[in-house]
């Protein structure tokens, strides 16, 4: 698939990875609608600078969640393209995870994507072939011990790609990109120390960037229409050390 012109909605798209896949798939001369939740200025800003839409919703709330989809298939037109990357992503030491905790990270991470992968199926049939992109994380294969609830989401994220890849074939291809630690999240020192840590712990003995995500999902999406189901792991090779 080409993406000029085609018509993209990217969740929690107005920084970070997510503005760093807006800016190369905006490159590749898609049409976007960014998604966002509490970045308006920032995603306001980057629409502006992309020619893109901006829309935003609680994708905790199933009921935006569905109106996300709604309207980013009535200002785009249609759609060929779902980059679920929004995510809550946070530290609870075991014992201290509340239910609030796990159903906020199950309901952002998971639910959301699945909810917009089905909401948007008729739309993306049509694109032929439409296709899913969920970012999900390496974590969710090789839990860490403090983030059950995010590394939980992040696997069921991995079944819901396997899931809708098996559903939705041949029409849309749905698949998962598994990255490691690629821009360090804010949290002070003992975050630092964690990011320090993560990137020891890869093969490679580094961190990667969000660029290095960017290259897997623009492979996805135009370098092969032959792959659905798939978890491309962008780690520096931890799952392998
Ligand atoms: N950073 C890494 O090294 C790393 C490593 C492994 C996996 N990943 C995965 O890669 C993706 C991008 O990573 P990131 O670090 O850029 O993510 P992030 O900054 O933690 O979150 C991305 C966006 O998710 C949105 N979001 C959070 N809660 C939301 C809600 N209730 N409703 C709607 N949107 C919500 C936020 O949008 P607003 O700002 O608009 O509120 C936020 O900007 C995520 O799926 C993450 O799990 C990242």
């Amino acid at each position: 698939m080409l993406l000029e012109g085609r018509r993209v909605l990217v969740t929690g798209a107005a920084r970070r990875v997510g503005a760093a896949l807006a800016e190369a798939l905006a490159a590749r001369g898609a049409r976007l609608a960014l998604h966002c939740h509490r970045s308006k200025k920032e995603a306001a800003a980057l629409g502006k600078r992309l020619g893109a839409v901006v829309l935003s919703a609680d994708l905790a709330d199933p009921a935006q969640t569905a109106r996300l989809a709604r309207d980013a298939v009535r200002v785009l037109g249609g759609l060929d393209v779902l980059v679920n990357n929004a995510s809550v992503y946070a530290k609870h030491p075991f014992g201290t995870a509340t239910a609030r905790d796990f159903d906020l990270q199950m309901a952002v991470n998971a639910r959301a994507p699945l909810l917009l992968t089905q909401a948007l199926a008729p739309a993306l049939r049509k694109a032929r072939p439409g296709k899913v992109v969920n970012i999900a994380d390496w974590s969710g294969k090789r839990p860490y011990a403090d983030y059950a609830p995010y590394c939980a989401s992040k696997a069921a994220l991995l079944a819901i790609t396997q899931s809708s890849a098996k559903a939705l074939a041949p029409h849309i291809l749905v698949n998962a990109v598994l990255p490691g630690p690629v821009l360090e999240p804010a949290g002070g020192k003992e975050a630092a120390r964690r990011w320090r840590a993560a990137a020891k712990a890869t093969l490679l003995g580094r961190t990667g960037s969000p660029a290095d995500v960017c290259a897997a999902v623009l492979f996805l999406l135009e370098g092969s229409d032959f792959i659905t189901g798939a978890a491309v792991p962008v780690e520096g090779g931890r799952l392998a050390a």
